[in-house]
């Protein structure tokens, strides 16, 4: 444990870290570049996505879905021109059940190290009715056709029955049957809508894992969005009922609402090992790093009080958390701003703020008072903050050398 001038809060890890080695490890699947690129505004250029795309693998995530081949032109080549450069990750493109956009995907992800094709074809009621006007039974066939036919061109298949959490549970298990007797190795199970809440999506996917008898081929993975603000909480409770794959991309950006935020999944595991008793094999160092690289390319900012990469996530302003967090940062802190990538620690002076901060930050800035002259200093640094809202190291400076140079 030390302190440093740059970092005044000892540098020790806030909570033990307790992992035991036989923890489940958890796939993840980013897909920033293709859910993610479709939330309004967020489109990014060929360039632009081969630079998150190497962010992501050397982030560490499992699947990069590079995009939705058949949608365009530049889909395509961004989707093939990752798939030929980026290694250590798998490399997937999305197709709808059909056989044009199946093999549109298999020419994109060919030369992939491990190329995934993902499949969807929607199964709820409503979807069945007034979106494809197809029959159950033509649904299965259609499924089996997809993944057979993609089964043949790639190196592994993910199938998902989109709108799954709305289908009727025996519908929803039929159609999983049948796409892992034809060669799913990956069975997702989307809530499109962001309809569900925790304790039904527990349901769904411990009734998968107990009804249909050949899941034990296939990983189920889960496939949230936040309509209702329950993307990531809801992808935790499916990974408690068995789930071994999230999708979700970074900073959470993606359709509507958006999707679940990969940050926020990878550090719930990795602080609470303790309850999910699983693990990752994401770099959380890299973590800020990529969002930014993300928020910079789409243009979409990251809100200060964002959980893991916000701005504020690990700024203290309140005069008893910062004088806490000066004692011991596990008072107020339950991961540390390393562990995601922030370079330390951030107490925010401000007019919450107490002594002890001031006297710290003077500290750091070269200059050491205290007794009466922290208490003159201090009731200075209060009349200015009432007035702004940050207090800087200028200001600091300032106070302190106006009250050297009167006394
Ligand atoms: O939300 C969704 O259903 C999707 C599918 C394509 C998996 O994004
Ligand atoms: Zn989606």
């Amino acid at each position: 444990e030390s302190a440093t001038p740059d970092s005044p809060i000892a540098t020790r890890e806030a909570v033990p870290d307790t992992t035991p080695q036989t923890q489940r490890q958890i796939r993840i699947f980013d897909t920033t570049l293709r859910d993610g690129e479709q939330s309004p505004g967020a489109s990014m250029n060929l360039a632009e996505k081969l630079e998150v795309a190497h962010a992501l693998a050397d982030l560490g995530v499992d699947v990069i879905e590079a995009g939705f081949p058949i949608a365009s032109p530049g889909d395509f080549d961004a989707v093939k021109q990752i798939a030929e450069t980026i290694k250590g990750s798998t490399i997937c493109g999305l197709a709808r059940c059909n056989e044009k956009d199946i093999l549109r995907a298999a020419d994109a992800v060919q030369h992939a190290e491990q190329s995934r094709i993902h499949v969807f074809l929607a199964t709820s009621a409503i979807h069945r009715e007034f979106k494809l006007r197809m029959t159950p039974d033509e649904i299965v066939r259609r499924a089996v056709d997809g993944v057979k036919l993609a089964a043949s061109r790639c190196d592994d298949v993910e199938f998902s029955p989109e709108d799954a959490c709305r289908t009727e549970h025996d519908f929803l298990c039929r159609v999983v049957e049948a796409a892992i007797d034809a060669g799913a190795t990956t069975i997702n199970v989307p809530d499109t809508v962001g309809y569900v809440t925790p304790a039904e999506i527990y349901k769904i996917f411990d009734m998968l894992r107990n009804r249909v008898p050949n899941m034990d081929k296939a990983v189920l993975s889960t496939h949230c969005h936040d309509d209702l603000g329950m993307a990531v909480a809801n992808s935790l409770a499916a990974v408690a009922a068995g789930a071994g794959q999230i999708e979700c991309t970074i900073n959470g950006i993606g359709e509507r609402a958006g999707n679940a935020a990969l940050e926020e999944v990878v550090m719930a595991m990795k602080t609470r090992g303790d309850f999910y008793d699983c693990t990752t094999r994401i770099n959380s160092e890299r973590l800020v790093p990529v969002s930014r690289l993300v928020s910079k390319v789409t243009g979409i900012s990251v809100q200060r009080n964002k959980a893991i990469v916000g701005r504020n996530a690990f700024a203290h302003e309140s005069g008893i958390h910062q004088d806490g967090m000066l004692k011991e940062r596990s008072t107020y802190e339950i991961m540390s701003p390393e562990e995601v990538g922030f370079a330390k620690t951030d107490l925010v002076l401000g007019k919450h703020s107490g002594r002890a901060a001031l006297a710290d930050r003077a500290k750091t800035l070269g200059f050491h008072i205290d007794g009466e002259e922290l208490n003159s200093v201090f009731e200075q640094f209060k009349l200015l903050a009432d007035k702004k809202k940050e207090i800087y190291d200028g200001d600091i400076i300032a106070l302190v050398q106006q009250k050297i140079s009167t006394s």
